[in-house]
């Protein structure tokens, strides 16, 4: 497994790096539909990179994450609630969540199912999913998925499609927003 636990400072550091332009301009456009003072989860959230170019994007969004990780955790910005958990077992209230995101996280999720089935219950009606992950399908998505599974992760990498199938099944409309070995989706729950 990988010890994400100690490596916060590393994603700290350079973990922002990963995040090209199209992603963070693909998840400033995800944010645009939602209401003011959203209320916004970020699920495997490790240090909040997520959160804070989400803050860059627009003010007034209302964060929380979870991660199993407190060692990545410890550094989140200082406007993120952060609470310890897995995406398979979320500690939330339903309906708690107008926008839930996922930044390469959805491939180190054991029970995908089980993940979608929390994200649909702690979203309100309407709410939106952003995810952000690598694609197997492609040349780089294959690497990194076989690396990922000789260090003993859950390698539950999906192609586009696959992952829109199955959030199509479980309620959700989708678009995909960006494609190649990065690929970034949107969802809104019906
Ligand atoms: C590659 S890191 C990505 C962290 C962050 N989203 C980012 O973009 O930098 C993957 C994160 O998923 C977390 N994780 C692993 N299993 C998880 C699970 N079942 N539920 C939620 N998060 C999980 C890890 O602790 C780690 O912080």
């Amino acid at each position: 497994m990988i010890p994400f636990d100690k490596l916060g400072w590393a994603f700290h550091r350079f973990g922002g790096m990963i995040y090209n332009q199209e992603i963070r301009d693909s998840l400033c456009n995800f944010l645009q539909p939602l209401p003011e003072n959203a209320a916004l989860l970020d699920v495997g959230s490790g240090t909040g990179i997520l959160c804070r170019f989400a803050s860059e994007c627009r003010d007034g969004l209302v964060f929380d994450a979870i991660d199993p990780a407190e060692g990545m955790m410890r550094y989140a910005p200082s406007f993120v609630t952060c609470h310890r958990g897995r995406a398979e077992a979320l500690s939330f209230e339903d309906d708690s969540f107008d926008g839930v995101m996922m930044g390469e996280t959805l491939h180190h999720i054991a029970d995908v199912d089980r993940a979608i089935d929390e994200i649909r219950r702690v979203l309100k009606p309407g709410g939106r999913l952003f995810i952000y992950d690598f694609n197997p399908k492609k040349m780089m998505g294959k690497l990194i998925q076989k690396g990922e599974m000789l260090l003993g992760e859950p390698g539950n990498f999906f192609s586009p499609d696959a992952i829109a199938a199955k959030l199509h099944d479980a309620g959700f409309e989708t678009a995909i927003v960006q494609t190649g070995y990065k690929y970034t989706l949107h969802a809104i729950l019906r």
